[in-house]
């Protein structure tokens, strides 16, 4: 695990489409990049609207001396995907050397894969390390469908029959209480998916009676339970009032209004960025792992890099914790 971040040059080596609306985009770096494990993530440079900013991607396997990332375009685009789906082959960029924050463990017996849509980012370079050290793994990869499905041919072709595939499109999902009911007790699941399906996988997991130090996973931070409207906020003491485009992040428009925020991993993960709801009558799409369900449910804290208001506005205090 890597701990300083290291910016390298690097040049679009390769692209080539491995789903309907997903793109592998392999970069050569300028000098050695290290061993990475998988799981671990790699920012990229960008551009949005003219503006520096920085975005954070799963690292997928790549040929020696390469980082490789797989983005899939987003219609809701705050931007990021957009710009990565306008590289073309040769284009210099900026990007760090990979950092692990979704480490696998290396001692389980038996290991669960599960991966939604665009989650299978990670599992894809976990499967392959397991498969390379001998463990025992399943595989269960759900996305809305077969079209969608990036990565699943060479899945297919590494994992055979220890890999399960659910087409959404044909009324198929993954059965969370069977998967787990399944599993020998010293087993554990690694998962990536939208936020419904880890709040589902953490209930049916603590229901199985398994120790909750064994189910592992990441979200990805655009993965909500609704649909992205603009929304605006006041801020609390300044009388700033700012307005989120749906397409935008509240903690971007915020710092786009000269607000001060402190942040950092962008995901929904470290809680730097939250900020507190004033009032109530607004509805949060909560979008984080950081916050508790019952601080969720409770409605007045949210991540402001990753959550939103489903629309309207409210108060917030960007302060609530000095
Ligand atoms: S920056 Fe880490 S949770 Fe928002």
């Amino acid at each position: 695990m890597r701990n300083k971040v290291e910016w390298r040059n690097g040049k679009v080596a390769e692209i080539r489409q491995v789903a309907e609306d997903v793109r592998y985009i392999g970069f050569a770096v300028d000098g050695p990049v290290p061993r990475f494990d998988p799981g671990s993530h790699s920012n990229i440079a960008v551009e949005i609207d003219g503006a520096a900013a920085n975005r954070t991607y799963t690292v997928i396997p790549a040929p020696p001396g390469q980082i490789a990332v797989a983005v899939k375009l987003h219609p809701q685009s705050r931007g990021g995907s957009r710009y990565m789906w306008s590289l073309h082959e040769g284009q210099e960029v900026r990007l760090t050397l990979p950092e692990n924050r979704f480490e696998l463990s290396w001692r389980a017996k038996h290991y669960l894969l599960l991966a939604g849509g665009i989650g299978i980012t990670p599992i894809y370079g976990m499967a392959k390390a397991l498969v390379a050290r001998g463990a025992s793994v399943r595989v269960v990869y759900a996305a809305r469908s077969r079209g969608l499905m990036a990565f699943a041919n060479e899945l297919e072709a590494l994992l055979g029959d220890r890999l399960i595939l659910r087409d959404n499109s044909q009324g198929q999902h993954i059965d969370l209480d069977a998967e787990f009911a399944a599993l020998p007790g010293d087993a554990e699941c690694y998962l990536c998916g939208p936020i419904g399906m880890l709040e589902a996988a953490k209930a049916a997991w603590t229901a199985s009676g398994r120790p909750v130090s064994r189910l592992r996973y990441e979200v990805f931070g655009d993965s909500g339970l609704f649909a992205e409207k603009p929304f605006s906020v006041e801020v609390l003491n300044r009388g700033t009032r700012v307005a989120v485009r749906s397409d935008q992040s509240l903690l971007d428009a915020l710092i786009g209004a000269g607000v001060e925020m402190i942040h950092d991993c962008r995901r929904g993960e470290c809680g730097l960025c939250a900020v507190q709801v004033m009032g109530d009558g607004v509805e949060i799409d909560h979008r984080d792992v950081f916050f508790s369900a019952e601080e969720k449910a409770e409605g007045h804290k949210m991540c402001a890099c990753v959550s939103r208001l489903t629309e309207g506005h409210a108060v917030i205090d960007v302060g609530y914790r000095n």
